[in-house]
């Protein structure tokens, strides 16, 4: 498949949401990416439940869900009611992976693993084939607007090869300091979908710049 982009509705303009949300829908954007931070798992808070449920009712397009959170048990049925797709907890948030993947895919949403840059891709292998979508991350999650970290490139190599030998679905989703220098490298280096937050919503026409990332 040819990769997709998931601009970061964590760098729209929060008074003008529907708007920045029908750019969308028109630009060549795959997916929306929402981001939600609690100010325990990661330095800052974002938004929660009736910020996600006011997207949905304008988005047409896959509402991809980022949990920065710790104990995301406690909420996946909420995450389903306000219309969620895929669900992506934090591999560092849970200590019951398996059950919270379970759980998630019992609640009908894609399940999604996000690995901090620390965090080596090979934790994921008890787990690869039952998972939709692994996000690595290329910051440190908790804001928009950071450098990418160069070391994404060697884990992409390293989960791709991963989930080639386990006959895994999941698709490869790159979080944190996406441009068009890096956006071409991680598609060769074998990502599927990208993320790009400030990129986007900070150039001067984000459905050009969408279509530029796109194009790669
Ligand atoms: C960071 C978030 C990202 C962020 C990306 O913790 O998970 O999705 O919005 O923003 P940029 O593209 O600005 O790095
Ligand atoms: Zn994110």
């Amino acid at each position: 498949m040819s990769h997709l982009i998931a601009p970061s509705i964590l760098a729209a303009d929060f008074a003008n949401l529907q708007r920045d949300i029908e750019m969308i829908n028109q630009s060549e954007a795959d997916w929306f990416h929402i981001d939600v931070m609690d100010g325990v798992f990661v330095p800052n808070i974002s938004f929660g439940m009736p910020v996600i449920s006011a997207i949905k009712k304008h988005a047409t397009k896959k509402m991809d869900v980022h949990l920065m959170i710790v104990n995301p048990d406690k909420f996946i049925v909420d995450f389903k009611k306000v219309g969620a797709d895929l669900l992506t907890v934090h591999y560092e948030a849970c200590p019951h992976l398996h059950r919270t993947i379970q759980a998630i895919r019992a609640e009908e949403m894609q399940a999604g693993v996000s690995l901090n840059p620390h965090t080596p891709v090979s934790v994921l292998e008890d787990v690869i084939q039952d998972l939709d979508l692994v996000l690595i991350m290329s910051v440190n999650p908790g804001f928009g607007g950071q450098s990418f970290i160069e070391n994404t490139y060697k884990k992409v190599i390293q989960l791709r090869d991963l989930i080639n030998k386990s006959g895994s679905k999941a698709v490869i989703e790159i979080d944190g300091g996406v441009n068009n220098i890096n956006c071409p490298k991680l598609v060769a280096a074998g990502a599927d979908v990208l993320v790009a937050g400030s990129f986007v919503f900070k150039s001067e026409n984000p459905i050009e710049t969408i279509k530029e990332l796109k194009g790669f």
